[in-house]
């Protein structure tokens, strides 16, 4: 484990069970990055990602990639009850780069339901790039709400909230270098607020 201070710094103690070790998630994203490398050779592609979850992903993603990329973020934020047949998605930033006529690989972080891909996505669509792809680093299709292709993926998860590797709980343990599991104690009651980013 590469976190100076695991084990002393609190957030170890609120683990149950590490799911994917630094290494696993090292292996398989040069695996990615070589599979983005060939298919996107000679295309300039613009990687796309959603604030904040996919920072520590984005970051490893793209010095694995072998060809030239630009890189661009967009903000969101979902309103409404948490539940997942409910929320709206709203951009609070919007892209700097203009995506018309580009080839597209929207990164995400890990996909639940769905919904934010299809909004994103369709949002996306709409301003005509050249390609529209996706990869992403967790699927839970187990909860998918929608019926969406991923042109890359990662892992495939259990229907389990994970943290660690930019994934939150509460804005805790992004900082975290592998995937894990909470312990019941560290599942507090507390919701999060309307508007909350993730
Ligand atoms: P979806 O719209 O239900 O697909 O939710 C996608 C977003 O919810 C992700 O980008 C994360 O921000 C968040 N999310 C979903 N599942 C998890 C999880 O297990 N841990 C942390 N965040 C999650
Ligand atoms: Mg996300």
């Amino acid at each position: 484990m590469s976190n100076v201070e695991l084990g002393n710094n609190g957030l170890m103690d609120d683990i149950a069970e590490v799911l994917i070790t630094v290494e696993q998630l090292g292996a398989r994203i040069v695996e990615l990055g070589t599979q983005i490398s060939t298919d996107y050779e000679g295309k300039d592609p613009l990687l796309i990602g959603v604030l904040r979850g996919v920072f520590i992903f984005m970051a490893d993603l793209v010095r694995v990639i072998t060809i030239p990329v630009s890189v661009d973020f967009i903000g969101i934020t979902r309103y409404g009850p948490s539940t997942r047949t409910q929320g709206v998605v709203r951009f609070t930033k919007d892209l700097e780069i203009c995506i018309k006529g580009r080839h597209v690989l929207f990164v995400e972080d890990i996909i639940d339901t769905g919904l934010t891909l299809r909004y994103i996505l369709r949002a996306l669509k709409t301003r005509e790039p050249a390609s529209l792809r996706v990869c992403a680093l967790f699927d839970k299709p187990r909860t998918r709400l929608f019926d969406l292709h991923v042109d890359y993926t990662g892992f495939v998860l259990p229907d389990q909230y994970v943290v660690g590797y930019g994934l939150d709980y509460d804005e805790r343990y992004r900082n975290l270098p592998f995937v894990g599991l909470l312990k019941e104690k560290a599942i507090t009651r507390r919701r999060l607020p309307p508007g909350a980013q993730t």
